[in-house]
């Protein structure tokens, strides 16, 4: 099983859009599909129609001093392929109630690889903060996607995920691969233009190539608890998730090599 997680630490930029879209797009390619949901907000949760604030056993069950298996929180969703492991909002006081505990960081990990036989890829949602959560996102991943919105001081939003990775990659036997993906892109606007050549010129090859153009049929995909990718395959977003999928698999997700990082 192949896993990827979706995290940046600004809020809005696409992360939840990014990890409902390729999820889409791996179902219909009849991939055995699971989206995780990190996020105390519960927005992946509640876009396949679960209702966050009551939903158990959820992700938040899995931290328990006496957890049940992980396939116990897993429900299918109306869509062909997409299963979910939901968020409950119980999640927001997990940092608080874990205080001390060892060995939470690697919950996540475990319920995955318990999962393994049963998917074929898992996406995780991340919260847009660093916590347990996103500590459990980082560890339990092969790739790390980074979705940045390009508009004025897109840059500035970027720099703490990339302090948090800095640590991370230092704890980690192998590094994590990771990739900016330009979101929310509008190539009539200069900010989204200067935005990317900031990019580009910043982080080089960690940028994917394309960026995720602004579709106002997201939001209308979403409202019917469909991704687009599913519902409209051919709709502009959905076709510039599709060339990200086709990198990220050609790729394998390799990691561009470290020296020459910014950070
Ligand atoms: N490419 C896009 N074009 C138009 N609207 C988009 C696009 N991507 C995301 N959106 C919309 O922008 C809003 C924020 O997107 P999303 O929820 O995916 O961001 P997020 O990073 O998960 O936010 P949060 O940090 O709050 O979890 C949503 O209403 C979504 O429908
Ligand atoms: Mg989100």
């Amino acid at each position: 099983m192949k896993v990827w997680a979706v995290a940046n630490q600004k809020g809005g930029v696409g992360k939840t859009t990014t990890t409902v879209n390729l999820g889409g797009l791996l179902a219909n390619r009849g991939q055995r599909v699971l989206l995780v949901d990190l996020d105390p907000h519960g927005s992946l949760t509640s876009y396949f129609g679960f209702d966050p604030e009551t939903i158990a056993p959820s992700v938040y069950h899995l931290f328990d001093v006496q957890p049940k298996p992980a396939e116990t929180a897993v429900r299918a969703t109306e869509i062909a392929n997409i299963s979910v492991l939901p968020a409950s909002t119980a999640l927001a006081t997990l940092d608080r109630q874990l205080g001390g505990r060892v060995g939470m960081g690697l919950v996540v990990r475990n319920a995955l690889q318990a999962l393994s036989s049963q998917f074929d890829a898992a996406l995780i949602d991340c919260p847009p903060m660093l916590g347990v959560l996103m500590v459990n996102a980082l560890a339990a991943c092969d790739e790390l996607l980074v979705p940045v919105q390009t508009e004025f001081l897109a840059l500035k939003g970027l720099e703490r995920m990339v302090h948090t990775l800095d640590m991370v990659q230092r704890s980690r036997k192998t590094p994590l691969a990771w990739r900016i993906v330009p979101t929310l892109f509008d190539r009539r606007t200069r900010a989204s233009l200067e935005a990317l050549r900031e990019l580009r010129t910043a982080y080089g090859d960690r940028v994917w190539g394309g960026a995720i153009p602004v579709d106002t049929q997201f939001r209308e995909a979403s409202r019917h608890g469909l991704p687009l990718t599913v519902e409209q395959p051919w709709a502009r977003g959905s076709q510039a998730y599709r060339r990200l999928l086709d990198d990220l698999l050609e790729s394998g997700g390799a990691a561009p090599r470290s020296d020459g990082d910014v950070g």
